[in-house]
């Protein structure tokens, strides 16, 4: 059975559209599985510390005697990796803010890239860790950029996602979201079916027993 881990990183609360897509998703997944495990991490809700030096010394491990900020953001990396390990299905929303992805998210990004826990450094070069796993990313913006020099946000996560190993990614835009109502409808509509496929897809994939 697939445990799905989804991490939000809106800003937005209620109006965020990447959220509306993740609800989607889980939606669903769980009308189709329902005994399947879906954890949320909300990255705007709770969110996880600015790496600086001194945690970078601590993810390190190159303090003896940890401060308690330390000792807090330590413990959040490794809680936070041990749910990618135990997760086989990641679906993180990445709403483009300034052309970027929202600080919150990669504030996660920092804290879970560890060498030896998710990639390590080998005579080849950097190796990603995480094996196994599925990565669904839901992109949402004002413009429509996909394909072009503004649509920013596959090619940086393809390249941090295979860092850490994980290699089988999917992109799913909702774009055109500031351009009236009838353009956002329709980016939901196009982005919804897209995760309906996908999820067909994990269906059929699933062991028999487990299909509803
Ligand atoms: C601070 C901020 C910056 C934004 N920057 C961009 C941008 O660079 N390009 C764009 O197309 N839309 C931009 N937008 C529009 C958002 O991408 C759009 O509102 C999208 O729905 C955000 O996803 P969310 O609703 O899940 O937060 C920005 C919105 C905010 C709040």
């Amino acid at each position: 059975m697939s445990k799905v881990l989804v991490l939000k990183s809106s800003i937005l609360a209620q109006a965020s559209q990447s959220s509306k897509m993740a609800d989607y998703f889980t939606g669903e997944w769980l009308s189709h599985n329902p005994d399947s495990q879906v954890t949320e991490r909300d990255l705007a809700g709770t969110p996880v510390p600015v790496l600086d030096s001194e945690l970078f010394d601590a993810l390190r491990q190159n303090s003896t005697e940890l401060s308690e900020r330390q000792k807090a953001a330590l413990a959040l990396s490794e809680e936070m990796i041990s749910e990618l390990k135990t997760h086989d299905v990641i679906v993180i929303t990445a709403p483009m803010y300034n052309f970027a992805i929202p600080t919150q998210l990669k504030n996660y990004f920092d804290l879970v890239a560890r060498a030896g826990m998710t990639f390590q450094y080998t005579e080849k070069g950097a190796q990603g860790l995480l094996k196994g796993k599925r990565a669904i990313v839901l992109i949402s913006h004002g413009g429509i950029y996909k394909g072009g020099p503004r649509d920013t946000i596959p090619s940086y996560l393809s390249v941090f996602l295979e860092f850490i190993g994980i290699t089988d990614v999917e992109f799913i835009h909702a774009e055109g979201l500031s351009l009236g109502e009838e353009s956002a409808k329709q980016a939901h509509l196009n982005a919804n079916k897209l995760m309906d496929d996908i999820i067909q897809e994990m269906i059929q994939t699933l062991p028999e027993e487990n299909a509803a």
